[in-house]
C-alpha cells in the first residue's frame, strides 16, 4: 500500500519586505498519515493549511522540517502526489478531454493507453458526454470534477485538495462530496483535503486535523468514526451532530484569534 505522508517537524518563515519583518506561518508541526487514509486539514482562514499541503506537494521548501511521502524526502513536485486547486485551474486553450490526458502525455504514455484512461475516467464523473467541451462552456461544477480527474488520471499515492469546492453552491458542493467519497472508495489512495468548513470536514475524513492560529500548528486531532458510505442523511444523525459541537468549540477559538478577536 502507497501513500504514507510523514510531517516532521515543520517549521515555515516568510520573509516579508513591509515593516512587519518575518511571518512565522507554522510551527514545529508534526503528524503521520496513513495509506489510504482521507484526512481533513481544518482550520480558520490565514491559520496555514495551504502552506502546509504545498509543502506536501513540493511547490514550497519549509524553514525546518522535513516531509516524506512513502518514506521518500519531499523535495520537489512529482507524480505521485496529484493536487486539486480551489481556483479553477484548467488551461482554458484546451478540452476537457486535451486536460485530463495533459499529464499522461508528458509521462509518454501511448495515445491508446491515454484515450481509454481519460474516457474512462471522464465517465466516473458523468463528464465523458463535455469531452470536447471548453473550459469556459462547463459549470463550475463541472470544471472542478475535471480537475478531480486530471490528478486521478495519474494515479497519485496521495491526493492533495486545497478547498476544491469552496467557490461552489451548497447543492453542487454536496453532490460533488459525495462523489468524491465515491471516487476515493474505489482507488483507495490517500487524500489530504482542506477546508475551513467544519461539516465539510466531518462528512469526508477518517479524521481531522484541527488546526491553530498565530503560528499554525495542529491543535487537535479529531476521529470520526461515522459508518461509510455516507450520504446526505449522514448529517442529520446524532454522532454528526454532536462532532460538529466539539469541533464547533474548537474552532471557535481560533477563529475569534485570528479575527484578533480573542
Ligand atoms: N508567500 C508568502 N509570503 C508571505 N506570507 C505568506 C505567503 N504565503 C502565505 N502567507 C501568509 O501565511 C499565512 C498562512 O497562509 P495560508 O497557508 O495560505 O493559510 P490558509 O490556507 O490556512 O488560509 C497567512 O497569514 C498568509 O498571509
Ligand atoms: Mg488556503
Amino acid at each position: 500500500m502507497k501513500g504514507s505522508v510523514e510531517v516532521e517537524d515543520l517549521s515555515v518563515v516568510f520573509k516579508r519586505r513591509d515593516q512587519y519583518g518575518p511571518l512565522l506561518v507554522l510551527e514545529s508541526t508534526s503528524f503521520k498519515i496513513n495509506s489510504g487514509e482521507f484526512v481533513c486539514l481544518l482550520g480558520p482562514s490565514g491559520c496555514g493549511k495551504s502552506t502546509i499541503l504545498n509543502l506536501i506537494a513540493g511547490f514550497l521548501k519549509p524553514t525546518k522540517g522535513r516531509v516524506l511521502v512513502d518514506g521518500q524526502l519531499v523535495e520537489k513536485p512529482g507524480a505521485d502526489r496529484g493536487f486539486v486547486f480551489q481556483q479553477y485551474s484548467l488551461l482554458p486553450w484546451k478540452t476537457t478531454f486535451e486536460n485530463v490526458e495533459f499529464g499522461l502525455k508528458i509521462r509518454g504514455i501511448s495515445r491508446v493507453e491515454r484515450t481509454e484512461l481519460v474516457n474512462d475516467y471522464l465517465n466516473r464523473v458523468g463528464l465523458y458526454k463535455y469531452r470536447h467541451s471548453y473550459p469556459h462552456q462547463l459549470s463550475g461544477g463541472m470544471q472542478q470534477r475535471a480537475s478531480i480527474v486530471r490528478a486521478l488520471v495519474n494515479s497519485p499515492s496521495v491526493l492533495l485538495m486545497d478547498e476544491p469546492f469552496a467557490a461552489l453552491d451548497a447543492q453542487t458542493r454536496h453532490m460533488m462530496q459525495e462523489l468524491l467519497l465515491n471516487i476515493w472508495s474505489d482507488l483507495k489512495s490517500t487524500v489530504i483535503f482542506v477546508t475551513h468548513d467544519i461539516e465539510e470536514a466531518i462528512f469526508l475524513s477518517d479524521r481531522i486535523l484541527v488546526m491553530g492560529v498565530r503560528p499554525g500548528r495542529i491543535k487537535e486531532t479529531v476521529v470520526v468514526n461515522l459508518d461509510r458510505p455516507r450520504h446526505i442523511d449522514t448529517m442529520l444523525s446524532p454522532d454528526f451532530v454532536n462532532l460538529n459541537r466539539q469541533v464547533f468549540e474548537l474552532i471557535r477559538e481560533e477563529t475569534l484569534k485570528s479575527m484578533e478577536l480573542g
